[in-house]
């Protein structure tokens, strides 16, 4: 395909970055397209799979048919065949009536399947055989149904070592993955760091009325040599908060490292992670098992550090609203108005940072209030640090009373599916 469609598709889907491994994703999903063949998307969290698969259906025959974005994560274990494939009235309790479930409302259009590694077993059968025949069977019922179902997936999850732990059929795995597609992630990205950084800035300067902020020629390069474990989303919300609490407008690389933003070419945090190869299978065997040590250890650490600098942003936001809120420039309206906006956005930010299933939240929000983190005393952080369990659970505990008890608001604050968070609260005993 050449450049300039490739051009035109990133424009449409507003795709930053010129990277040649993007390209080279957005080229693949494009020539796919027309086809059924099944498609696979691989990359770590953050990278952006979730708009290739629009952009696959968008070009492909089905484009007037249903396309339905699923997360598989988020569905509880219980109903998860049902929504899928649907049901019979009366074939568990709670089922009122009939449903026809995803795969029979989608029929001729595409479904994405997203965190596909999170299916339980038993769906896996299922979906292998709809993937195979074209059939499937309600809950319920013995009625063997037709579909015509284009499955595009994405997974940021090792696939070769849950199909070694018996958690994902490697039958499946092959089935899926028909054509695979990996994104590459952003420290391999160069250059597109700084645009999407522009991007990040602009959206957010035009969103508050704001000046947006600048890189200076030492912040770029040390935005190069960061590694970025989150991605482009970890990109963006660290873009966010320098613009709503930075009180400069030119981000120097001190700056940055007050949000966290190290020089990982030196091993400054030793959570340097390694380059993934750009062969997706190979790429999936990258484990995070050494970063997710090292990260467990420093988040321990760091644990009371965190809770004190909450306290710490909150108190500066509090007085920074009172003073008619200092990021906004002499002239915009915006600045008479008191920012309760801006300050729960702020917050918001600072929400705990959170260890999932496989140690470490790339969603979680580790950045540091710059400023704030000189006034925190180091000699007041606990010696002990809480073990992980303790952490997590404590996380939870937080986060549903935040959340007046609302399992699906704490699962979406925390980063984890709320099967994940169900088996937590039995798990640790806080079932009321
Ligand atoms: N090239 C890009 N240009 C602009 N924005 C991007 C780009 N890639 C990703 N984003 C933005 O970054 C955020 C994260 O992307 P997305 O949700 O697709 O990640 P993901 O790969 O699905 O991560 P996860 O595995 O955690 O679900 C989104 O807000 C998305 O719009
Ligand atoms: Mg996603």
């Amino acid at each position: 395909m050449d450049s300039k469609s490739i051009q035109q598709i990133k424009q449409r889907y507003g795709i930053v970055g010129n990277y040649e491994g993007l390209n080279r994703s957005i080229d693949i999903a494009i020539q796919v397209a027309p086809t059924d063949l099944s498609v696979l998307i691989f990359g770590e969290s953050g990278v952006g799979k979730e708009v290739l698969p629009r952009v696959i259906h968008d070009n492909s025959r089905r484009k007037h048919n249903k396309y339905f974005a699923i997360n598989c994560g988020s569905l509880p274990e219980g109903t998860i065949d049902s929504e899928l494939f649907g049901h019979k009235k009366g074939s568990f309790t709670g089922a009122l009536d009939d449903r026809e479930g995803y795969f029979g409302v989608a029929n001729n259009g595409t479904l994405f399947l997203d965190e596909v590694g999170e299916l339980p077993l038993a769906t896996q059968a299922r979906l292998l055989r709809v993937l195979e025949t074209g059939e499937y069977i309600r809950v319920g019922e013995s009625e063997v149904r037709k579909t015509d179902v284009r499955i595009v997936a994405a997974t940021n999850v090792n696939m070769q070592k849950a199909i070694r732990e018996g958690k994902f059929r490697e039958d499946l795995y092959y089935r899926l993955n028909t054509i695979p597609i990996s994104i590459p992630p952003l420290r391999e990205r160069g250059r597109d760091i700084e645009l999407l950084f522009r991007k990040f800035a602009y959206d957010i300067s035009e969103k508050y009325r704001i000046e947006p902020v600048r890189l200076t020629e030492d912040a770029r390069i040390l935005l190069l040599k960061y590694k970025w474990p989150g991605n482009i989303r970890q990109l963006r919300n660290l873009v966010e908060q320098i613009s709503i609490i930075s009180q400069e407008r030119e981000i120097t690389a001190d700056i940055l490292k007050g949000y966290g933003v190290t020089d990982d070419s030196l091993g400054e945090t030793g959570l340097v992670l390694h380059s993934m190869n750009r062969d997706p299978h190979v790429a999936e065997a990258h484990s995070y098992e050494k970063e997710r040590d090292m990260l467990f250890q420093l988040l321990s650490s760091i644990g009371k550090e965190v809770k004190d600098l909450k306290e710490l942003v909150h108190n500066n936001m509090q007085s920074a609203t009172q003073d008619n809120y200092h990021v906004f420039s002499e002239d915009t309206p915006v600045r008479e108005t008191p920012m309760p906006y801006v300050h729960s956005q702020v917050i918001q930010q600072s929400q705990p940072y959170m260890v999932n299933e496989s140690g470490y939240s790339p969603k979680s929000r580790m950045h540091y209030n710059h400023g704030a983190i000189q006034d925190v005393d180091i000699e007041t952080i606990e010696e002990t640090p809480m073990s992980n369990k303790e952490l997590m659970k404590k996380n939870i505990i937080d986060s549903l009373r935040r959340n007046n008890g609302n399992r699906k608001k704490t699962a979406k604050e925390l980063d984890i599916s709320e099967r994940t968070l169900y088996r937590k609260i039995k798990d640790y005993g806080l079932e009321i």
